[in-house]
């Protein structure tokens, strides 16, 4: 497969978004037989592999079709009937008593919430008080509650329960502001007010404006989240992802961080966020539809595992909150009884186990709260102590694993408190639990776990930050300086996934290997377990794990010449004792590949291959430290001719015990 475009892994450019956004401004002499609303849903359908919950369309009907601008209306269908979402919307499109005439413009949006359960008052495009301004979003408006405040005081009504319609309300408010409460004026235009709107949000967004002052015209505008301009055959559209395009346009341009522009069916007019023009550079592209859902990666781990610094972003934005409280994003646990807790446990299975374990030592170290980890099917039958001072946290990607929500049925019915920490909004974890932090992962659809992993393990940190806070073990100013360090991660894991060419070499080397023994120490140990988790089941290699410091206990039997070690070897405390496991090993004929910090030359003169990752505190080092070793697993994988993205006899999620 030949990949030309531009691939849209730009530093500034996240990969995907967690929801689908389009936009269609078209020239009716040039828009053929089919109707708006139908290009707007096959656009979507083209985004539906990654996974949805509810849709909606809006389209611009009157106006062009009258004699005036001032005619025009906006026609909104939703829908949130899960994945059949864009069935329902088509079904009512077709039976509408009046079907929308107007084939000038029009947005359409599929979510996967963050804000809000699915349902149809939560789903996009979200209208302003007056209904002429509707806008489709994806992304996160870090501040929304302040400026959800803010709007409700100066007489805004909000009808969701998203982040997303703050923007709708901030541009009606900055046309208002011009012309007292006259909206339908000439005073402003709709880039202008949407530009002015924007200045006030902090957080990512890719975002498209329907207005119906505007004629045809659209605006679209993105931060940190992507956004794609296509333009060809009477048509100019924008897209949160590239294969909502493909065969449409003739054109493709990519929207930079912090640029608006105005769209017709014939020009395309940029500014940056401060009101600069700009120009838009064309990009080539020559993927097909497949390669572009899958961001021209060849599968869908690849892509997933790349985009974990933008998923991590997404699940520290506006966390904590100015008065320095967690922001839970559903919780019937107060503060009081946090701080009443005396004892944690943590349920998970597979890497939601991991995330757990690597956590264990953040939490106990912040906390001083006792904690247990247990993965979920052993926890259920083992009887455990709870009572109503017990905190439990069930982690779960996906919501619905059986083990999972048994084992926190079980700690219910003793009484204890219970947080659920899941990637879908309103999965099943979530509604029977006390509490909800939700991972921003965005659709995982590779049965491995990578981004969701990381995310699980950042939230579980902020939520013992937020504890040690409550029990005034960590004072604010403690943890807001953790948390600039957490907010840093991003950055680091760019940088280890930036060394994928050196970590293939390596997998060159082993690829042919079947047994690999994985050791680590501290929280070197659970990213070893997680590690040796995915050669496991995507390369099928035997791949076991152990705390180096056990290695004498019995697996050092196992060593012999040529046995293949992996050894997590980053900076930290225990680092010295790592030293000299990895000798015990060595001086037994291992070939030891290390994962290592920079510059680190103590251990790479131990090691026979080193796999470099950038520093930082070691509390918080598993999220970078794993990257080379998810990465090793995914080319040996591909190596040796595995579906890396639907490994044998697993499932991605597990509703049965
Ligand atoms: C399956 C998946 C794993 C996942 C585990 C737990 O085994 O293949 O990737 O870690 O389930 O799933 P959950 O959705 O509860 O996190």
């Amino acid at each position: 497969m030949q990949i030309q475009a531009q691939r849209l892994r730009l530093p500034s450019t996240r990969l995907d978004g967690v929801c689908g956004i389009i936009a269609i401004t078209r020239n009716p002499a040039a828009a053929g037989e089919q109707p708006l609303a139908g290009l707007l849903i096959d656009c979507l359908e083209r985004l539906e592999y990654r996974g949805y919950d509810s849709a909606g369309i809006a389209l611009l009907v009157g106006g062009m079709e009258s004699d005036g601008a001032d005619d025009a209306t906006i026609w909104r269908i939703r829908a949130a009937v899960s994945t059949q979402s864009l069935q329902e919307i088509k079904k009512r499109v077709q039976s509408a008593p009046r079907p929308p005439r107007s084939d000038s413009a029009g947005i359409g949006h599929t979510r996967w919430a963050t804000h809000g359960r699915p349902s149809e008052q939560n789903a996009h495009p979200h209208l302003d008080c007056t209904g002429n301004i509707a806008v489709v979003h994806n992304g996160i408006v870090e501040n929304w509650r302040e400026l959800a405040e803010e709007l409700t005081a100066s007489g805004h009504e909000l009808a969701s329960e998203t982040d997303s319609e703050v923007i709708a309300h901030l541009i009606e408010d900055e046309l208002r502001m011009d012309t007292g409460t006259q909206l339908h004026n000439n005073y402003m235009t709709t880039l202008e007010a949407t530009r002015r709107a924007l200045r006030r949000i902090t957080g990512s967004f890719a975002i498209a404006v329907l207005d119906t002052r505007s004629n045809s015209s659209l605006v679209v505008a993105r931060r940190l989240s992507p956004l794609v301009v296509g333009m060809g055959g009477g048509m100019c559209m924008a897209a949160s992802d590239l294969p909502a395009l493909l065969g449409l346009s003739g054109s493709y341009y990519v929207l930079e961080d912090g640029e608006i522009a105005e769209i017709t069916p014939e020009s395309i007019k940029a500014q940056d966020l401060d009101g600069q023009a700009r120009t838009l550079h064309p990009i080539h592209v020559s993927w097909d539809i497949e390669a572009a859902q899958k961001s021209g990666y060849d599968d869908f781990m690849g892509k997933e595992l790349h985009e974990q610094p933008t998923a991590v972003m997404d699940t520290l934005l506006g966390r904590f909150i100015s008065d320095g409280k967690l922001a839970l994003d559903e919780t019937r646990i107060t503060d009081d009884e946090l701080r009443e807790v005396d004892k944690v446990f943590i349920v998970g299975c597979g890497s939601s186990f991991h995330s757990g374990l690597v956590v264990k030592h953040a939490l106990e170290h912040w906390t001083r709260i006792p904690t247990e980890i247990d993965i979920s099917s052993e926890f259920r039958y083992r009887d455990p102590i709870l009572s109503s001072s017990s905190l439990v946290i069930g982690v779960s990607q996906s919501g619905e694993t059986m083990d999972t929500l048994q084992a926190i049925h079980l700690a219910r019915r003793l009484n204890a408190k219970v947080l659920a920490v899941s990637n879908v909004v309103d999965s099943s974890i979530t509604r029977q639990s006390d509490g909800v932090l939700y991972t921003r992962a965005g659709p995982e659809i590779g049965v491995a776990a990578t981004k969701t992993f990381s995310t699980q393990i950042v939230t579980l940190q902020m939520l013992a930050l937020y504890l040690a806070q409550l029990r005034g073990i960590l004072y604010h100013d403690e943890t807001s300086l953790i948390m600039d360090q957490l907010r840093d991660l991003p950055r680091l894991m760019q940088d280890a996934l930036d060394r994928d060419e050196a970590v293939r070499a390596v997998a060159e080397d082993i690829a042919g290997q079947r047994d690999l023994f994985y050791i680590g120490r501290n929280t070197g140990y659970p990213v070893a377990l997680e590690g040796a988790l995915k050669m496991k089941e995507i390369a099928y290699l035997r791949a076991e794990a152990y705390p180096a410091g056990e290695l004498k206990h019995g697996p050092i039997a196992l060593i012999e010449p040529g046995t293949v070690v992996l050894a997590v070897a980053t900076k930290g405390r225990l680092q010295k004792k790592m030293h000299t496991n990895i000798s015990e090993v060595k001086s037994r004929g291992a070939k030891v590949i290390a994962v290592a910090n920079d510059g680190d030359t103590g251990t790479a003169a131990l090691a026979d291959h080193v796999l470099y990752v950038p520093e930082t505190v070691s509390l918080l080092a598993p999220v970078v430290d794993v990257i080379p070793l998810q990465l090793l697993a995914y080319h040996v994988a591909r190596l040796r001719g595995c579906d890396v993205d639907r490994p044998r006899n697993l499932a991605k999620t597990v509703t049965v015990e």
